[in-house]
């Protein structure tokens, strides 16, 4: 058994068996060579032959781990287990502080490796889906993020399937980028979005990481999400949402939930 870094010729005999991963499908053959490009991707080989992989994503203060797959005949040998404690050593060694994975709420076989390994779920989050629809909003792209602070109600948001930590610092950036979505009353701000303009996996697919606000605010800042993908004749707006804040609206359809695992990792060295 030996851990190193993917290589391309691996891709064959790795999506030979990530096509059918889940209900749905899978997605590796559409980031395999970005992930590759990107040489954090990792492959697990026994007798000289790739047999599993996990994408260990690195940002600022964080590992993400993501794309633990282990071919179906080498399963429950540890070798997923031994992927993502190679991840978190590749972090270690960059001084990251943080590990986080995303997984669907009905996987138990990976939130029970998870937990094996020191998780915790911090959060819980639901994917919906809005049709696109012309709309009228009073919800706009914000210009300054003076007042945003009490929005933020959750420790991460979603960009693109990767959960990033959610804090003050990051604001200034994101209204530069023009991704929060704001909506005022009476010049207060009362509920706010992160608009992913695109999803990494799907051109038609336009996606909201955050939401929070007051109910009637955050009906604004869905209808704001709806026109726009009306506007950019998207195929679908894709929405990820804290389980507590439970949105209601028609043409808004819950789909799966996912649980967000942590792992801090630097007192661990
Ligand atoms: C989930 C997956 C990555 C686990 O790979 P693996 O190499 O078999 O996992 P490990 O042998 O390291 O298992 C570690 C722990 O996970 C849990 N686990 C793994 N497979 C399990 C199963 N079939 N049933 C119950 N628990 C399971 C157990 O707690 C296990 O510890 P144990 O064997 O000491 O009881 C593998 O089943 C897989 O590729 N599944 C499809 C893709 C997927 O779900 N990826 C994760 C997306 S977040």
């Amino acid at each position: 058994m030996k851990i190193r870094k993917a290589k391309k010729s691996d891709k064959g005999k790795i999506l030979s068996f990530c096509q059918h991963t889940f209900r749905w499908g899978d997605y590796i053959d559409r980031v395999w060579d970005k992930w590759l490009a990107k040489k954090n991707l990792l492959a697990i080989e026994q007798n000289g032959k790739a047999i599993g992989i996990c994408n260990a994503g690195i940002s600022q203060n964080q590992v993400w781990i993501e794309g633990i797959r282990i071919n179906p005949d080498f399963r429950r040998r540890g070798y997923a287990s031994k992927l993502v404690i190679a991840s978190e050593r590749l972090a270690k060694r960059k001084k990251l502080g943080i590990s986080r994975m995303i997984i669907a709420d009905n996987n138990k076989r990976s939130l029970s490796m998870a937990k094996k390994l020191g998780y915790h779920i911090e959060d819980k989050w639901w994917l919906y889906n809005l049709s696109p629809k012309k709309q009228t909003t009073s919800a706009k792209i914000a210009t300054n993020h003076q007042d945003l602070s009490d929005l933020i109600q959750s420790t991460t948001f979603s960009e693109s399937w990767n959960w990033f930590s959610l804090d003050k610092k990051i604001l200034p950036k994101l209204v530069k980028q023009g991704r929060i979505v704001v909506y005022h009353k009476n010049k207060k701000p009362q509920a706010m979005g992160i608009w992913n303009k695109t999803s990494r996996l799907d051109d038609d697919v336009m996606q909201l990481g955050y939401l929070s606000g007051t109910m009637p605010g955050i009906r604004q800042i869905l209808h704001f999400m709806q026109n726009k993908g009306f506007e950019e004749r998207k195929d679908r707006v894709q929405l990820l949402i804290q389980d507590k804040i439970k949105p209601k609206m028609p043409g808004l359809d819950r789909r799966m939930l996912f649980c967000l695992v942590k792992k801090e990792l630097q007192d661990q060295a």
